[in-house]
């Protein structure tokens, strides 16, 4: 008898120690000694990330690789639906998330998050013969954003705090696709984060305009899952490829002539 209640301890125990480890995710030793680190992203969102060819690459790419670097351990990257990327986090798929992601209280709850490193907001694009002209606008509107995103919330609106209420949100895996509608009728506009509604614009200059006014105030940290050991040393390295310039020389790299996602508020407390 006595001896089988040790045998069903340890059963818990082991049970136990296996949810805690897929909870925090792998440890640093663990990582190095596996000699990789797994990203997970969804490489849809120029110019943080998207496919060149075959090759992934983009801001959050590069960032990634700089961290790793420094870690020692090679990049693997994980490529798949934006909205699977924090359950992909939590069954330990994957070690971070880079992908453009915003930081929300919602989020909070299932993942920790590095320091900001980019503000971002959502913008709007419409056809160029559009007379939406502003958030406005928007009201009754047909609108597409990507699924699982900051933008399908605000669009959604569940919680109904937007100040928009926009008559039907059609949901996309890929924020091209939204604007292939866009362009063909099907819908009237696409709310999608600042930089990439720019780079989607670019693509197709005399079809859509990227509207002025800005609709969220947001900023892209990276995803860990919660209580990871990580995070600490996630925090230190962005520091630092802060502090070197080495940040700001990625971002403009891909954004062109000096551009920068600006100052976080974690960059500023640090000056
Ligand atoms: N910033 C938005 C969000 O966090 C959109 C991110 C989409 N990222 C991507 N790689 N597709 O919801």
């Amino acid at each position: 008898m006595k001896k089988r209640l040790l045998v069903l301890v340890m059963a818990a125990a082991a049970a136990f120690s296996m949810t805690a480890y897929a909870g925090s995710g792998r440890t640093l030793d663990e990582i190095q000694k596996d000699g990789k680190i797994v990203m997970a992203t969804n490489a849809e969102f120029e110019p943080f990330e998207y496919k060149d060819d075959d090759k992934i690459v983009g801001i959050d790419v590069d960032i990634a690789t700089a961290i790793a670097d420094e870690l020692g351990v090679d990049l693997e990257i994980s490529d798949i639906a934006f909205e699977s990327t924090i359950p992909a986090l939590q069954a330990g798929k994957a070690d971070f998330i880079a992908a453009g992601m915003s930081v929300t209280e919602d989020r909070k709850k299932n993942v920790d998050f590095t320091d900001p490193y980019f503000n971002a907001s959502q913008a709007i694009l419409v056809a160029k013969d559009s007379d939406i002209t502003g958030r406005d606008g928007l009201n009754g509107k047909t609108v597409g954003v990507q699924t699982g995103t900051t933008g399908d919330s605000y669009c959604t609106d569940e919680d109904g705090t937007s100040d928009v209420k926009v008559g039907e949100v059609k949901r996309y895996e890929k924020g091209m696709d939204a604007v292939s509608d866009l362009i063909a009728g099907r819908i009237d506009a696409v709310i999608i984060d600042n930089f990439v509604a720019g780079k989607l614009a670019e693509k197709n200059p005399d079809k859509v305009v990227k509207l002025d006014e800005a609709l969220t105030e947001e900023e892209y940290a990276m995803a860990l899952p919660k209580g990871s050991e990580l995070t600490a040393k996630f925090n230190d390295i962005l520091a630092e490829l802060t502090e070197s310039g080495k940040l700001d020389e990625i971002e403009s790299k891909y954004l062109g002539d000096g551009t920068t996602g600006g100052e976080t508020e974690a960059e500023t407390e640090a000056e």
